[in-house]
């Protein structure tokens, strides 16, 4: 199987070098483009890639940009991924965190934005909702 992770902070970083150990090839992306991410690449393994290619030909992408970013992904990214790309999105929405008001219905809007044409299985993981909405 091929992954994508766009955002390898923290988190990405550990679903990546998972994979890796796992035997897996693993794409990421980030706002910053390939080069940015060369020193990371040394370290877990991960394949740097641009927005645009970290969505193709790959069978499952995990977003874990924080929900802020949400709305600075390309609109209809997700249109040049597989139709059966399945997408996990592990961002969690803590307005305290983020400093950004959103309610849930705008959240999931942007994110269903980044769906465009694909219309493939889409997981929400683990998720806390600390707040009353
Ligand atoms: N589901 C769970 O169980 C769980 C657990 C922990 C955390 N989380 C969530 O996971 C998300 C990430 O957390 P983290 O601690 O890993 O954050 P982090 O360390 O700040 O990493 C964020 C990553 O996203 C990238 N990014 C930011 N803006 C971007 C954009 N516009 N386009 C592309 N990439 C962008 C950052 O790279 P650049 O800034 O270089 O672009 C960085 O690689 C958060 O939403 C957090 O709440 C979920």
């Amino acid at each position: 199987m091929n992954f994508g992770v766009i955002g390898p902070g923290d988190i990405g970083e550990a679903i990546i070098r998972k994979l890796r150990d796992a035997g897996y090839p693993v794409k990421m992306a980030n706002s910053r483009g390939p080069e940015s991410l060369k020193d990371l690449a040394t370290k877990t393994g991960g394949i740097p890639a641009s927005l645009e290619q970290v969505v193709q030909d790959v069978d499952m992408l995990f977003i874990v940009v924080p929900q802020k970013a949400i709305p600075e992904l390309p609109k209809r990214l997700l249109n040049k991924a597989p139709k059966e790309t399945i997408v996990i999105d592990v961002g969690n929405y803590y307005p305290f965190v983020t400093a950004v008001s959103m309610n849930l219905k705008m959240a999931s809007r942007r994110v269903s934005g980044l769906r465009g044409r694909s219309g493939g299985p889409w997981s929400k993981p683990s998720t806390r909702l600390p707040q009353r909405h």
